[in-house]
């Protein structure tokens, strides 16, 4: 489950002047650890200036696709999507994580349901995926995808977009929402927030016709438009996110000395099982979260953005308590079910078990 894989870069298109998408081999022998529902996401590694870099990035191939495709827009200053963007080529091998993630809804041939989808920017990739898959896996079923942008120039997947559009005109509708070029449909001008969801919801979408709703994109965003909904009378159950990055930082790591002048002595006793061994390490409260404190033992675990909001990090507390300073990545009911997100967990009691195999 920790493990990376090594896998080819069979292609790399550019699709926008600012994002690549990324087509990759999986050797044979790896095929079934990479199988993936739509909405999934794989954790990348490289080596980038000598530092070991992980990130995660969205499958937008549909789920009977033979290719792994992953999209990747390039952040401002950001070190991973603009080391991928000027240094990956096509025969060069990369590391990846099997496919993780929640943002999915069981797909049935039997089904007649009606989705909607709220991307911007780079969110558009497993919405890709999800609305290319739930077109196929459901003949009966339709789908409204709102896609924020600032231009034409900058919306990714818009060809394969229009293509879906074409091969479904009766099931699929696709809006553009454009924030820095003007269009004739007032409604479709500006940018995806509350206001934009309230405004579509009143003059373009019945909120009572949606069956589930896929938000990606920034915070603010899927903030705004999860609000809008619920506000229009769907139910929170019915509404999945996938954030990307958070603007909202959590409670900073804690540094060893602040702990000291604060006289936490007291030491954890953290059990952790992964790949069918335990191992206990024994740190102190306060110091680190369960994942650093593990990691810095020596212990493989599989980790990504270290903020909360991916998930890759997901364990299960089985014993002991345990303080989560961010969460934009579990549901509700896993974390009932005692799922953490160890790189925001810190102890609070003297021992824990955490299983990363449950
Ligand atoms: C589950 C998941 C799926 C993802 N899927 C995709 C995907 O399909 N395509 C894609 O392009 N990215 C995706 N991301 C984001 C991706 O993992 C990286 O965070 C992103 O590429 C930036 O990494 P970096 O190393 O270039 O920037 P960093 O060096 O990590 O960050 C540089 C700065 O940019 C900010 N930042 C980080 N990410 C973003 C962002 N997305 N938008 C705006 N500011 C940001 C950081 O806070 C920091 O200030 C996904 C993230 C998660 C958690
Ligand atoms: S590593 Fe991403 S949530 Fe913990």
């Amino acid at each position: 489950m920790t493990k990376f894989y090594p896998v080819k870069v069979a292609d790399v298109r550019r699709e926008t002047r600012d994002a690549i998408v990324l087509t990759l081999d999986v050797p044979k022998e790896y095929k079934e650890a990479f199988r993936f529902v739509p909405g999934q996401y794989l954790t990348l590694r490289a080596t980038i200036d000598g530092e070991e870099v992980r990130r995660s990035y969205s499958i937008c191939a549909a789920a009977n696709d033979t290719h792994l495709r992953v999209g990747i827009k390039k952040v401002a200053g950001g070190l991973f999507s603009n080391w991928a963007s000027e240094h990956l080529a096509p025969g060069q091998t990369i590391e990846a994580m099997p496919p993780m993630g929640n943002f999915h809804v069981p797909l049935g041939a039997q089904q007649k349901r009606h989705f909607v989808g709220f991307a911007a920017g780079s969110g558009i990739t497993p919405l890709l995926s999800i609305v290319k898959s739930t077109l196929t896996a459901e003949p009966q079923s339709s789908f409204t995808l709102f896609y924020g942008n600032r231009a034409s120039s900058t919306i990714m997947f818009r060809e394969e977009l229009e293509d879906l559009k074409n091969e479904h005109l009766d099931r699929f509708s696709l809006i553009h929402v454009l924030s820095r070029e003007q269009q004739d449909i007032d409604l479709f001008n500006g940018r995806i927030d509350k206001e934009k969801c309230d405004q579509l919801l009143e003059h373009w979408i019945d909120v009572s016709s949606i069956d589930t709703a896929f938000i990606c994109g920034p915070q603010d965003m899927m903030v705004g438009v999860a609000q809008s909904l619920e506000e229009h009378g769907l139910d929170k159950r019915r509404i999945k996110f996938e954030l990307f990055a958070t603007s909202t930082p959590g409670r900073r790591q804690r540094r060893p000395e602040e702990a000291k002048a604060e006289k936490r002595q007291n030491l954890c006793e953290a059990t952790i099982v992964i790949d069918g061994r335990a191992r206990t390490i024994s740190f102190e409260k306060g110091t680190s979260s369960v994942l650093d404190a593990a990691t810095a033992e020596g212990l493989e675990l599989p980790y990504a953005c270290k903020g909360g909001v991916c998930s890759t990090c997901r364990a299960m507390l089985v014993e002991g308590e345990v303080d989560m300073d961010a969460n934009f990545a579990l549901e509700d009911y896993e974390v009932a079910r005692g799922y953490i997100l160890t790189c925001q967990s810190y102890p609070v009691t003297d021992k824990i078990v955490v299983d990363f195999d449950k």
